[in-house]
């Protein structure tokens, strides 16, 4: 029996019913099977994709199409969890009428849950929209990779009196917009804990803390597949890098010493065929050297 897929309002409960939610990023079939069947209850197709997948420098370069690709791949897999499609740079920030645009598309090209998208206050009536036209949206705020650079760079969020509370304006904004619940991205873990407190929504904490509704990392991290570097805020669970690299040089080695393919790995063939065509005179071995 299938099980009961997980939708946008399940998720809204649980912050009156407790008990933490899980998210988790996937970009493609294989993975989003794994992450599925071990009952994460949301699994995002995040733009973190141009990174840890596609070997960009930031986020900013993702595409639309590249999105809507990789989402996909991964909604196909999935039975259960929410998929929530990231919106990359461009695609939202534009006008009202292109968010909605390619918020469909999202949803209907690549078969997403929801949306996610950046930006508090000033994104609000972006998000509105979208949920108005019956897509489901998770707000992402604090620190917001897409605009990392007016933010001053990749630094912790909401430090100052005067940040928080725009923090915790920023989530009302996005409460109030109708938001199913907010990403909330490197601040420290009290004002992570007041913005929790101050909305009915829950929030996903990504480098914000315990207090968290949830928590969700970027899946390469937690298993230890992206080498270039590893933010603070990460428990790796695994190193597969290793194993990959390991099986990788093996195979390396078995092949250029003989030891693959052995007997087992290879097909036979009837002899008494095998012998008519050796006594061929046409397809005798070509002489070496
Ligand atoms: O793109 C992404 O993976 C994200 C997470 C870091 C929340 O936005």
């Amino acid at each position: 029996m299938e099980p009961k897929k997980v939708t946008a309002p399940d998720i809204k409960d649980r912050k009156k019913s407790g008990g933490k939610i899980t998210m988790l990023t996937a970009y493609d079939y294989p993975t989003a099977l794994l992450v599925d069947r071990a009952g994460i209850d949301m699994i995002l197709v995040g733009d973190s994709l141009g990174m840890v997948v596609l070997g960009y420098k930031d986020t900013v370069s993702v595409t639309m199409d590249e999105m809507v690709h990789h989402v996909k791949s991964v909604s196909s897999a999935v039975q259960r969890a929410l998929v929530v499609g990231d919106m990359p740079f461009g695609s939202y920030n534009v006008s009202v009428e292109k968010a909605v645009e390619n918020a469909n598309r999202m949803m209907k090209e690549a078969r997403a849950d929801g949306i996610k998208l950046e930006g508090g206050k000033q994104m609000a009536r972006i998000a509105e929209a979208i949920v108005n036209a019956g897509i489901p949206v998770q707000g992402h705020i604090g620190l917001t990779p897409q605009t990392a650079s007016s933010l001053g760079g990749f630094k912790v969020q909401g430090k100052s009196f005067e940040a928080a509370m725009a923090l915790i304006e920023d989530a009302r904004a996005l409460e109030d917009a109708g938001c199913f619940s907010i990403v909330l991205e490197a601040i420290p873990s009290p004002i992570a804990k007041m913005v929790t407190e101050a909305i009915s929504i829950p929030t996903i904490g990504i480098g914000a803390g315990i207090d968290c509704d949830g928590q969700v990392l970027v899946i390469h991290d937690l298993i230890g597949l992206f080498e270039r570097f590893t933010p603070k805020f990460v428990k790796q669970y695994a190193k597969i890098s290793d194993v990959i690299f390991s099986a990788v040089s093996q195979y390396k080695s078995d092949v250029e010493n003989l030891k693959f393919p052995e007997e087992k790995h290879s097909f036979s063939m009837n002899p008494k065929e095998l012998e008519k065509l050796k006594s061929k005179k046409k397809i005798r071995p070509v002489k070496k050297g």
